[in-house]
């Protein structure tokens, strides 16, 4: 991993917002989008954030549950906005919010959501490198920049990096609750 330590950088600075149609290939036998495809939109919106985050190029890493709230229509408008919520030392989580109106812009509705975590590699694309820090300036992202560190530890149990009782920030967030 390279020693210089990049600058930290706003979350703005990557927000990603990506719009598509919902057309006749995107769709199941009923007419509504495919989960697939939504995801398969989902990870690039993630990707094209993370990297412009990073400055890197990026790999998928992990994605946490996806649930499908609310049913998107064929002719529907989907927004799906991507933001670097924290990074960590070669990681980076981003959150991703779709949203979907009808074509006149009506029937506005939050669909769904998911939590994307990416690596960063060097220009070898093979060895993880540094990622910038975030800096979060409104409540919003201070929310999610503080419960990142949570979610990532129940990611590391949850594929076996970390053991539970080394999940500091989770031990101390249930340990206040009590
Ligand atoms: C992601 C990948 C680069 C990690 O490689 P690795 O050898 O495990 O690297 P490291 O152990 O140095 O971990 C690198 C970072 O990944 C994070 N990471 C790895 N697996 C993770 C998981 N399941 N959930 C969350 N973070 C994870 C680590 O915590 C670490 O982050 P940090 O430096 O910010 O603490 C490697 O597993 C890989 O190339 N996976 C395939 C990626 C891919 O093809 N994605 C597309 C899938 S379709």
């Amino acid at each position: 991993m390279e020693n210089k330590t990049p600058a930290p950088k706003k979350v703005s600075d990557s927000l990603t917002v990506m719009t598509e149609m919902i057309m006749p290939n995107d769709t199941n036998p009923m007419g509504n989008l495919m989960g697939g495809y939504l995801m398969r939109w989902m990870d690039i919106a993630a990707a094209i954030c993370a990297g412009k985050h990073c400055e890197a190029h990026v790999v998928t890493a992990a994605v946490d549950n996806i649930s499908f709230q609310k049913p998107i229509r064929l002719g529907d408008v989907i927004t799906l906005e991507a933001k670097v919520t924290r990074a960590f030392t070669t990681s980076v989580e981003i959150y991703v919010e779709v949203f979907a109106n009808d074509i006149k812009g009506q029937n506005p509705r939050r669909c769904n959501h998911a939590y994307f975590t990416f690596v960063a590699l060097d220009d070898t694309r093979k060895v993880p490198c540094e990622v910038p820090a975030v800096i979060p300036l409104s409540s919003e992202e201070e929310q999610l920049f503080e419960s990142a560190s949570r979610r990532r530890e129940i990611r590391l149990i949850l594929s076996g990096r970390i053991k539970a009782k080394d999940a500091t920030d989770l031990r101390r967030f249930f340990s206040e609750m009590e």
